[in-house]
């Protein structure tokens, strides 16, 4: 659907680079696209029920980076005392490329606050090298290898980090 939809517009040169809005997720409207995204996900990909989970769950939240009416890509995050912890990203494989995950980020970045949450963690598979790159590129730096994390693969996770420069005044609002 997003194939479609998008390669035409690229194709004759209407659209350079997809804008989005971040909002939040909402149940009906919704799902139904993130589903399909998350479709993409090959390992262990989350079901309806999962983001119904982080959907209701008062310390966590879930929010669509949207165009056109069409959810392009979405985020799943929860909030610790001092942390935020992303706990799920995807950006629909079809529009890739196009400063949607960055948006998403830098959404997040707006979020934290100086003597308050403070910092930004994402666990990565040891081999998502496409997703340490794009972190990196967001300023993320790794803290910690958890060792055979995952009960689908022998692969490590790394855990990366962003943290808000007390130093800096906050300017991702
Ligand atoms: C990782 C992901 C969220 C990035 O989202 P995106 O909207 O495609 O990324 P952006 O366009 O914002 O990329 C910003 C920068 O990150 C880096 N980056 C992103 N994708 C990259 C890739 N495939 N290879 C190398 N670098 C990449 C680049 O530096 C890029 O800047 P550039 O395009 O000017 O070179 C997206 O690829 C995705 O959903 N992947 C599958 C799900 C996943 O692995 N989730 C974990 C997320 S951390």
């Amino acid at each position: 659907m997003f194939a479609a939809l998008f390669a035409k517009a690229k194709k004759e040169k209407h659209i350079q680079k997809i804008s989005s809005r971040i909002r939040w997720m909402t149940r009906q409207s919704d799902i139904k696209m993130v589903l399909e995204i998350e479709s993409e996900n090959l390992h262990d990909p989350w079901h309806e029920e999962d983001f119904l989970h982080f959907l209701y769950a008062q310390d966590c939240v879930c929010m669509v980076a949207e165009h056109d009416k069409r959810i392009l890509g979405f985020m799943v995050y929860k909030l610790y005392d001092q942390k935020v912890s992303i706990i799920n990203l995807r950006i629909a494989q079809c529009v890739q490329r196009n400063k949607i995950g960055t948006a998403c980020i830098e959404k997040l970045k707006g979020k934290l606050q100086e003597g308050k949450r403070e910092k930004i963690s994402m666990i990565i598979r040891e081999h998502n090298v496409t997703s340490q790159l794009f972190l990196k590129k967001q300023g993320f730096q790794w803290i910690e290898t958890l060792p055979e994390f995952y009960d689908d693969t022998p692969e490590d996770a790394y855990v990366m980090q962003w943290k808000l420069d007390s130093a800096l005044p906050n300017t991702h609002s």
